[in-house]
């Protein structure tokens, strides 16, 4: 397990200090992909970059596997994608670059260069295995640095938006390669700002703001809690309703009506109530991650605009 238990970070400079993690505290348990989100500024970066032990916390401690930062053995249980450009030595070549991190990380040679040629083959840069790194464009270099973060194949990752930049399908195998991490038991930590992302990869949810962990909580409980029963009808031509439903609304149109219910029950009325108008479909509105992420991590006011 990786156990981040009530960090706290301020930066401090002569100028001034910045207050970022006032007490946060997270686990990743084998198998989970725990999305860490919040807003610009909350201190995603700074949390990730404490546990690989880039920022010393003012207190609290970070652990994995029961091993603690600074001990021999911490490093060897994760690897971490952060900064894009990141160990990568612009004058080698990926697969040199690969197969060199591995045996830093304790690979034996045979062993690291089948690695590295899995990995460049994996991430479809096999082609541009040698060429210098320097010459790799933007989304290559990310999917080079995804690589060096599971080189030695560690149980955890900490990916700091590991998609940023990345094409629709540099981006799918990205993904799908975070899902079958996770299916192997590896403990994944990501951040990203695309909540759709978030949706598809995680199975707990946890919302940075304000320096605390505003919300942390399996993704399905999450949209569980927020699921209102709101459906959309929409009808094969213009209804006249004379009496709306409570909480409805019909629009311009008026071939498609928006309605909350109380309870899932009452849709037996509501069909009663539409018969025998000409109903096309029925759906379900689904609640996103991008409102949940709303609630808990509410907008903030512009200093700007409060002090006019
Ligand atoms: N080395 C540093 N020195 C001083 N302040 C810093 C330093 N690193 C980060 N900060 C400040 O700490 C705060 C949190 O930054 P951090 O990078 O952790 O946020 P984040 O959640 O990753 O944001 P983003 O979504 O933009 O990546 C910001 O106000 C940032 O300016
Ligand atoms: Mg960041």
């Amino acid at each position: 397990m990786l156990k981040v238990d009530s960090i706290q970070k301020t930066y401090r400079s002569r100028r001034n200090s910045v207050r970022v993690l006032k007490d946060v505290s997270l686990k990743v348990l084998p198998g989970e992909v725990v999305a860490l989100l919040g807003r610009n500024g909350s201190g995603k970066t700074t949390t990730i970059r404490t546990i690989c032990g880039l920022v010393l916390p003012d207190a609290g401690t970070v652990s994995i596997n029961g091993f603690k930062l600074g001990q021999t053995e911490y490093m060897a249980q994760m690897g971490a994608l952060i900064d894009t450009n990141r160990g990568l030595y612009p004058r080698l070549t990926p697969f040199e670059n690969l197969r060199y991190t591995c045996i830093v990380r304790g690979i034996p040679g045979k062993v690291a260069t089948d690695r590295a040629k899995y990995l460049l083959d994996l991430l479809g840069l096999w082609e541009k295995r040698g060429v210098p790194t320097q010459t790799l464009s933007k989304g290559m270099v990310s999917k080079m640095a995804f690589a060096l973060a599971v080189a030695h194949d560690p149980p955890f990752v900490l990916l700091d938006e590991p998609t940023l930049g990345l094409d629709i399908d540099a981006a799918e195998v990205l993904e799908e390669q975070i899902l079958e991490m996770a299916k192997s038991s590896k403990g994944i930590l990501l951040t990203t700002h695309q909540m759709e992302v978030a949706a598809r990869l995680s199975t707990r949810v946890a919302i940075l703001a304000d320096g605390v962990i505003a919300v942390d909580k399996p993704k399905k409980e999450l949209l569980e809690r927020f699921t209102v029963q709101s459906y959309r009808i929409t009808f094969t031509e213009p209804v006249e309703l004379s009496d709306l439903p409570p909480n409805s609304v019909l629009d311009e149109s008026r071939t498609v009506l928006e309605v909350t219910l109380d309870h899932s029950d009452q849709i037996y009325e509501l069909m009663d109530r539409l018969r025998p108008r000409p109903i096309k479909s029925i759906e379900k509105q689904e609640v996103d991650l991008a409102e949940i992420f709303r609630a808990y991590s509410p907008r903030k006011e512009l200093q700007h605009a409060k002090a006019n």
